[in-house]
């Protein structure tokens, strides 16, 4: 389903059902003047409905670039369709990433850019930052945020099931927002690392992180995008990965 987030920031995607509820398996599109960004490029399970719901987005523009959070299938399992569809378009991948391996061999190798934390890619109307990845499940995992929307798409992190009446819904308020135990019950299944963490630490860091940019939508690859209150939800993201360390001892 499409759904206009801010500004030129479109979220596309499905919902796989699970033990657990509804998880969201997203691909957002930044239009950014005629030259879109893809973030992550969708399931291969879902790459009939992904192409559509991209058709629709784009409008007839050619993606430029896809910036992949990490190489797992729902984040990249779709490329083979896309980089076939629009041959020319370049991959960035983290630096850790081995792309022969972790990405199907459909882009040749001098369309895929690895960059470090702290890379700033910049275009005529705004800067792409690549951010280490405070919650990784995987060494190639980064975040990326983009000032212009005051967007940090997240992959994995601040993911959570959805009930199934809520698939359709944007998170907009605090009251309407995502709970701290959806937090932790995504979170413990998605990190499994999370007991040996110490998360007075980790807070630290996601404040620091946040206090530095602009951040007005957390955009997670599993989970609608949270528009709502930021701050709000990231002290409920802290409390649960408190919550969830608290639950091995
Ligand atoms: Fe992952
Ligand atoms: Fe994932």
């Amino acid at each position: 389903m499409i759904q206009h987030i801010k500004d030129d920031l479109y979220q596309i995607g499905e919902h796989v059902q699970n033990e657990y509820g509804f998880e969201a398996i997203l691909t957002y599109v930044l239009l950014n003047d005629g030259n879109p960004i893809l973030i992550d490029c969708g399931s291969h399970v879902h790459r009939d409905s992904v192409m559509q719901q991209l058709d629709e987005v784009l409008k007839g523009a050619t993606p430029e670039y896809i910036f992949l959070t990490h190489s797992e299938l729902p984040h990249a399992g779709n490329i083979a369709a896309v980089a076939e569809r629009w041959p020319d378009i370049k991959v960035i991948v983290s630096n850790v990433m081995l792309p022969y391996i972790e990405v199907l061999p459909v882009v040749p190798l001098e369309q895929i850019t690895q960059v470090v934390p702290g890379t700033k890619i910049e275009f005529p109307t705004r800067t792409i930052e690549f951010v280490d990845a405070l919650l990784k499940d995987q060494p190639g995992s980064h975040w990326i945020h983009d000032p212009r929307t005051g967007t940090l798409f997240t992959g994995d992190g601040f993911g959570y099931f959805n009930g199934e009446s809520a698939i359709d819904q944007l998170v907009e308020t605090a009251d309407d927002g995502v709970s701290q135990l959806a937090f932790e019950q995504y979170h413990k299944v998605a990190f499994r690392f999370l007991r040996w963490i110490r998360p007075e630490r980790l807070a630290v860091d996601l404040r620091k992180m946040f206090a530095k940019r602009n951040v007005q939508v957390i955009a997670p690859i599993h989970g609608n995008a949270i528009r709502g209150d930021v701050q709000i939800h990231l002290n409920r993201l802290i409390g649960a990965l408190t919550a969830v360390k608290e639950s091995y001892s």
